[in-house]
């Protein structure tokens, strides 16, 4: 077993985009790269945790000592996370679609000379962070990310409350954060906001790991 501060606990982290599919061979997707979350699991495991984490869809390489569970869909992704339960520590930064095709074509859709475009018609996806917040074996210490594109801060604040979760990392991405390296980190937690300054992604996760450690004490 590793020796650190995190020795003997568990650490769930989620990372990435999740993929929703059309059709066969058709997808809707997001800009996620996972660079921060699969830093993070990186960072928890370099302070003694056991970490699953649970990637969606990215090319980055699963991180060194790290236990990575590979999904596609927000759906899978949720089983991924409640089938890893108990843990202590949560860190969901996956960038979760929020909405899927309510119904997956089992065929390629074809394209009918004449015919009109399709629509499509989507169904809401469980929101993988409210549910573990409020899950029977909720993690100790649940932590959510939240990016905005304005009134960063207040929105994170309130989407604290609404998700029941203990902290939430916030940060603008009307820049190029996302696919980016750099990020700019608002600590929101029961006891206020704190302002990071700009770091790389790696640095936030070595910071944020830090923070965890204190916390659990
Ligand atoms: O509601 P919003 O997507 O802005 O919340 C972002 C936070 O919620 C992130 O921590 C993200 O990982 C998580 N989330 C989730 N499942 C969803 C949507 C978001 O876990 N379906």
């Amino acid at each position: 077993p590793e020796a650190g501060p995190l020795a003997g606990r568990h650490a769930l982290v989620t990372s990435g985009p999740t993929h929703e599919p059309i059709d066969p061979v058709r997808y809707i997707a997001n800009r996620s790269s996972g660079k921060q979350g699969h830093a993070i699991a990186a960072a928890l495991a370099r302070l003694g945790a056991r970490v699953t984490l649970v990637a969606g869809p990215v090319t980055l390489p699963d991180p060194p000592g790290v236990t990575t569970l590979h999904v596609e869909t927000a759906r899978e992704m949720l089983a991924a996370c409640e089938a890893a339960l108990p843990a202590d520590i949560a860190v969901m930064a996956a960038a979760v679609a929020d909405w899927r095709v309510a119904r997956e074509a089992t065929q390629k859709l074809k394209k009918e000379p004449g015919a009109e475009a399709p629509s499509l018609t989507m169904a809401l996806n469980p929101d993988i962070l409210a549910t573990i917040s409020r899950h029977a074996r909720r993690p100790s210490l649940v932590i959510g990310f939240a990016a905005e594109t304005e009134q960063v801060v207040e929105h994170a604040i309130a989407k604290r409350a609404r998700k029941g979760c203990d902290w939430i990392l916030a940060n603008d991405v009307s820049g190029d954060v996302m696919g980016g390296d750099a990020n700019r980190i608002h600590l929101v937690t029961d006891s206020g906001v704190e302002d990071w300054p700009e770091m790389a992604k790696a640095e936030v996760a070595a910071r944020l790991a830090a923070r965890i450690a204190a916390a659990l004490g």
